[in-house]
Formats: structure tokens, C-alpha cells, sequence
């Protein structure tokens, strides 16, 4: 193909020959080509003919293909969907697509030559610098969100990711691919902002619900006292009284009533003296009037003996190193129910045989430890809930926090197990 002018020429040549010997032989002057040769030229010249038509027909397929193919570029890089641009090393932008050209609000040739710098707002100045700091020479870089300019209108956020190239001089380059991620952008704020709203509503809910549960626990407290004080002052007295009559029915029996009632009197008053005592113990329970009469540290030690009372095995140890005074009246029932509860755990699933009940101050704490040397368990994290199917847990840790202390346990297998709650107390 290389060799085609040469060729032409030289068929030039020999035409421009052949066509003035022809034409000195036809003025009668003498012929230098011979029939022969001149046959054989115009053979020849048929065959270049048909070569160049031949050749003018593979021309003008190729021209139609680089024409498909002009129309294909544009298509492919002026009209795609995303801003495509080359970048000098130094930041310059050296070609721009339309896309991109439209993005900014311009015409292309307004963007060459300009770096890319002057169409990045202010706010985002420094990450762009840092990105173009940070950009490898031979890895593609992960894609930049900021906000670019647009003339005559606001500014609109981007995502840039860039790769090296070399172009066809061999000069490093950078080619970068621009989009438009505002409506994304737009997402993801109503989003965040729905989200913030969704978690102060949630915050303010579960508030809201801790607020609830604390005033029903302290509901449940006065309702329990005033059954307490029902079971005492009604139920316990009619008993007494019961019991009364019938200790001076049994000494003033003579010879009145038969001999069989008179059997049945002594089952009936031990009966009555159970009754009694099963009352004074349900109304201790619900609210141990030694706390209002005595104080939480005689409440304690009064429910520590009762523990070793009806539990012999186990041994209970205590220590308070702090002053009924220094204890809010309010915390009192919290301290007394996590003890009691405790207590009932340690009897319930520990098998120990000792437990150390300790109240003091620990810095400027006011802090509850009970520790067992029982089996020990695992217990969940408090996000998980304390519970492991029953309520005592949750209710130690939710009093606790409720009343603004904070609960801990430590109860790996084997090793026991050890609740710790504590308070900053007020100031006096
Ligand atoms: N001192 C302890 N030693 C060993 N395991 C314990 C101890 N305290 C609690 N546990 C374990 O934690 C679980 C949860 O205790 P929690 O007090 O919440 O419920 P419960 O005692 O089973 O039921 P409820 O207190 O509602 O009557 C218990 O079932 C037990 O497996
Ligand atoms: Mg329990």
C-alpha cells in the first residue's frame, strides 16, 4: 500500500510515454513502439485502471467507516452520561467532553487550558487538594465527592474518580470521570435527617418509658405498703383476736362445752398461730416496717439472719462502713430489694456456702456488693438483657439505674458471682 504513489507515478510515466509515441507515430514520423508494446501498455493501463477504481472503492468504505466511527466517538465520549475530562499534570484540564462542558454551565473551550481547581467551591478546596496530593501515578484513585461550580446557578455535588494515563506522546496524564450525584446527595441527607429524627424520637420514647417504669415501681412500692398495712391492721388483728378468744374459750372451759370441741381446740389455735405468723411474714415481705422503723442497715442484717435462719448451709457475712444518715430515704427500698433479691438468687442457683454483703463508700460512691462463692453463670450484656428467662436481674439493674446508680456483674463459671451497684450520692 506503501509503494502505491510510486507506482502510480510510475504508470504515469510510462502512459505519458506510450501516449506520445502513439502520437508522434500517427504524424507520420518514424515509430519508436512497435504494435506489440503498444498492446501490451494499453493491457497494462486497462489493468491500473481497474486497479485505481478498485482502490477508489476501498477509499471511499474506509471513509464511510472513519465517518461511522466519528459519529460512534461522539456518541461514546461527547454525549455520554457521565463528564469526562484529561487533566495535565499540573491540573490543567486539556479536553473536556460535552457532558462535562454542560455540567459547569460552559462551552468546551471555555474549560481547556483552566485548572480543574477554579471550578471546585471553596468548601471543598482542601480535600481536592489532598486528593490530587494522594493520587499514585499508576493507581486509579477511589472516587471524591465534593461540590463543584456552575455558572449562573448553585453549585452541585460530583463524584470524582480519576485514572493515569499516558497520551500518545507519552506525557502522564490524568483522565477523570465526573457525575452528578446531587439527587443522591439529596437521599442521603433526608435520610440522615430522618434517621436523627427517628433516634430523638426513640430517645425521647425510651425516656419516656423509664420515666413510666419507675413511677410503677414506686407505685408498686405503696401499693405493697398499704397491703402490708391492710394484712397487718385487719386480717392480723381479726386473727389475733381469733386467737384471743379462743385461748380464754380453752382456759374458761369447764364443764360447757363437749368433750369432742374441746379435742379440736388446741389444732385450731396452733392453726391460728400459723395463720398469724404467715401474715406478719407475707406483710414483711411486701414491706419490712424495720426499714421506716429501724433503718436500711438493721433491714439488711434483720434479712442477712433470716436468710442463715432458713438456709443453714449458707454462711452470710456482712460489712457496713457507712451511716444510716448518709443514705437517701429514697434508695432505701432500691438497696433493701436488690439485697433481697440477691439473696434469693444466691439460694435459688448458686450452691455457695458463703455470702458477703458489704455497703460503703468506694471514692465518692455509696456502693452495694453481694458476693457468692457459688457456681457462678454467664451473664448476657446489659444490651441483651440481664435476664436469662427470669425477671430478678433486669429488675436489680433497671432499679438501679432508675434511681441513678449504676449496676455491674461479674459472674464468670466457677468463680461465684458478684453484683456491685452504686450511687453518687447528693450533696448533704
Ligand atoms: N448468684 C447466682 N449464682 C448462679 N447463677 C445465678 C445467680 N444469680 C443469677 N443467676 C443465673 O441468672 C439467671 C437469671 O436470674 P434472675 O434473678 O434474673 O431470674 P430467676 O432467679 O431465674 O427468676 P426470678 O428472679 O424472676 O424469680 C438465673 O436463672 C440463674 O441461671
Ligand atoms: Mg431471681
Amino acid at each position: 500500500m506503501n509503494d502505491q504513489p510510486k507506482k502510480l507515478k510510475e504508470l504515469r510515466h510510462r502512459a505519458e510515454e506510450v501516449a506520445s509515441a502513439s502520437a508522434a507515430g500517427s504524424a507520420g514520423s518514424s515509430a519508436e513502439a512497435s504494435p506489440a508494446e503498444l498492446r501490451r501498455l494499453l493491457q497494462e493501463l486497462r489493468v491500473h485502471q481497474i486497479e485505481l477504481e478498485m482502490q477508489n472503492e476501498e477509499l471511499r468504505r474506509v471513509q464511510l467507516e472513519l465517518d461511522a466511527s466519528k459519529t460512534r466517538y461522539f456518541d461514546l465520549y461527547e454525549m455520554a452520561p457521565v463528564g469526562y475530562c484529561t487533566l495535565s499534570e499540573h491540573g490543567l484540564i486539556l479536553e473536556a467532553n460535552l457532558r462535562w462542558a454542560s455540567l459547569l454551565g460552559l462551552t468546551q473551550g471555555k474549560l481547556v487550558g483552566r485548572p480543574l481547581s477554579q471550578f471546585i467551591s471553596p468548601e471543598d478546596q482542601t480535600v481536592y487538594y489532598h486528593y490530587r496530593r494522594r493520587l499514585g501515578a499508576t493507581v486509579p484513585s477511589p472516587a471524591l465527592e465534593l461540590r463543584l461550580l456552575r455558572a449562573q446557578a448553585p453549585s452541585f455535588w460530583a463524584s470524582l474518580e480519576s485514572t493515569p494515563w499516558q497520551d500518545s506522546e507519552g506525557t502522564a496524564v490524568l483522565l477523570v470521570a465526573i457525575s452528578d450525584i446531587t439527587p443522591l446527595k439529596e437521599i442521603e441527607d433526608s435520610l440522615y435527617r430522618l434517621n436523627a429524627d427517628l433516634e430523638t424520637q426513640v430517645r425521647a420514647r425510651t425516656l419516656h418509658l423509664g420515666q413510666m417504669h419507675a413511677r410503677m415501681l414506686t407505685a408498686q412500692e405503696d401499693e405493697r405498703k398499704r397491703v402490708a398495712l391492710e394484712l397487718h391492721d385487719s386480717l392480723g388483728q381479726t386473727l389475733s383476736a381469733i386467737r384471743l378468744m379462743g385461748g380464754q374459750a380453752l382456759a374458761g372451759a369447764g364443764s360447757q362445752p363437749g368433750e369432742a370441741e374441746r379435742a379440736q381446740l388446741p389444732g385450731m389455735m396452733k392453726a391460728l398461730a400459723g395463720a398469724i405468723e404467715e401474715v406478719r411474714r407475707i406483710s414483711i415481705n411486701l414491706r419490712p416496717s424495720m426499714l421506716d422503723d429501724l433503718g436500711i442497715l438493721a433491714a439488711l442484717s434483720w434479712l442477712a439472719r433470716g436468710f442463715m435462719n432458713t438456709h443453714p448451709a449458707l454462711k452470710v457475712s456482712q460489712g457496713f462502713e457507712v451511716e444510716e444518715a448518709m443514705i437517701p430515704e429514697a434508695l432505701k427500698i432500691t438497696l433493701f430489694r436488690i439485697v433481697q433479691e440477691a439473696f434469693q438468687n444466691t439460694v435459688k442457683h448458686s450452691q455457695a456456702t458463703e455470702v458477703r454483703l458489704t455497703l460503703g463508700m468506694v471514692g465518692d460512691r455509696l456502693t452495694l456488693q453481694i458476693s457468692d462463692n457459688g457456681k457462678g453463670f454467664e451473664p448476657r450484656t446489659p444490651g441483651q438483657q440481664d435476664s436469662l428467662g427470669g425477671l430478678g436481674l433486669t429488675s436489680m439493674r433497671e432499679r438501679t439505674e432508675f434511681s441513678g446508680g449504676t449496676f455491674a456483674i461479674t459472674a464468670s463459671g466457677g468463680n461465684g458471682t458478684q453484683l456491685v451497684a452504686s450511687w453518687v450520692l447528693p450533696e448533704p
